[in-house]
């Protein structure tokens, strides 16, 4: 299986993956990242494994979100992606673009999904002073942060918490979920694992 990964930023998840496909015995393999900001750290890392990188900057569409889908394709329709993971990917896709990856796309969001869709899901976690956070590995559909759900891990929040170190409790665990969810996916497995 074709795998294409897009990020935005450090994409530190998208690293695991790609580690994770390259250390052999795994039904996929990386064939490009893609950014929506040219500056994504990220894009060197990928390139630092070896693999093909694009990015399109999204702010040379101001607003014009279809033009921008349009042509964030043409780089990622060039690779022949079976599958289309979001890792850190801040931009949110119209049903447009996701209806072409018709449930071959899935994304990591850091939270407990049904819980807290959208951003600032530490602050909201510690905020409401629940007793845990974590992250969900969900296949991707046109109603944002709530497709079926392949995986979840848990971690406890602690008192005292900011978000920021909840978040770097809650990504060391994501490194381990993605890449498990990944395999199975490109394996053809749909049923839902928690770590
Ligand atoms: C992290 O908060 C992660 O939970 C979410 O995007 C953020 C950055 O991830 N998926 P990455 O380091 O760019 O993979």
């Amino acid at each position: 299986k074709r795998v294409a990964i897009l990020i935005s930023g450090g994409g530190s998840n998208m690293v695991r993956l790609v580690q994770d496909m390259q250390s052999g015995d795994h039904p996929a393999r990386p064939v490009l990242v893609a950014s929506n900001d040219p500056a994504a750290a990220g894009l060197a890392k990928a390139a630092a494994l070896g693999v093909p990188t694009a990015a399109v900057d999204h702010r040379a569409y101001r607003g014009d979100r279809a033009a921008f889908e349009a042509a964030l394709l043409e780089p990622l329709l060039d690779a022949r992606p079976d599958i289309l993971c979001l890792a850190g990917f801040m931009r949110i896709l119209t049903p447009g673009f996701i209806n072409r990856f018709d449930s071959r796309m899935i994304n990591i969001h850091p939270s407990l999904l049904p819980k807290y869709p959208g951003l600032h899901t530490h602050a909201r976690a510690i905020t409401a002073g629940d007793a845990e956070a974590g992250a969900t590995v969900h296949e991707v559909t046109t109603e944002l942060d709530s497709g079926p759900i392949l995986g979840q891990i848990r971690v406890p929040i602690k008192a005292g918490d900011t978000p920021d170190r909840l978040a770097a409790r809650v990504l060391e665990r994501e490194h381990r979920l993605y890449p498990l969810i990944l395999r199975r996916f490109a394996a053809g497995i749909r049923d839902r694992v928690d770590l």
